[in-house]
């Protein structure tokens, strides 16, 4: 099973950025601690990040052709703009689950809507860096029980 982890803009920042929202967790740190994850569910992982709404919509494309069964999304400031990440999310048709480490409904109101969520088969809120894990671990258990329905 193949697991793709996409990460929006400034994501890459996380540490530095808003550490009272964020806290001081890096992204290479989140990746480091879903790689033990996917070990121990002896599932294989690609993590990207993009700054890059294209770039975004291209590594979902990706998705199509390179065997990925599932996507982790945090799409971060595009997730309440971006009719083409939500467009990508739909057209290929795997299910993915959004994830932010922050509370988006509990913030400004601008970030109370998700444009993505509503292609998503759920979404991981508030929980800190954390719900990387819970999301990541939701994923591969829906997968795990569809195949085994689909035997
Ligand atoms: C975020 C929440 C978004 O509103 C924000 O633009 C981010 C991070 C989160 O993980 O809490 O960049 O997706």
């Amino acid at each position: 099973m193949k697991i793709l982890v996409v990460n929006g803009p400034n994501l890459n920042l996380l540490g530095r950025r808003k550490v009272e929202v964020y806290g001081t967790i890096t992204l290479p740190e989140i990746e480091s601690r879903l790689r033990k994850v996917a070990e121990e569910l002896g599932v294989e992982m690609n993590f990207s990040q993009s700054n890059s709404e294209g770039a975004l919509v291209d590594r979902i494309g990706e998705a199509l052709f390179d065997g990925t069964d599932g996507i982790v999304i945090n799409p971060a400031a595009y997730t309440h703009t971006s009719v083409a990440v939500r467009d990508a999310l739909e057209a290929v048709r795997l299910p993915a689950i959004e994830v932010h480490i922050s509370n988006i409904h509990t913030r400004e109101e601008f970030r109370n809507h998700s444009v993505t969520a509503p292609v998503c088969v759920g979404q991981v809120v508030g929980l800190g860096a954390d719900g990387y894990e819970w999301a990541f671990r939701a994923l591969v258990r829906r997968l795990e029980c569809n195949e085994r329905e689909s035997r």
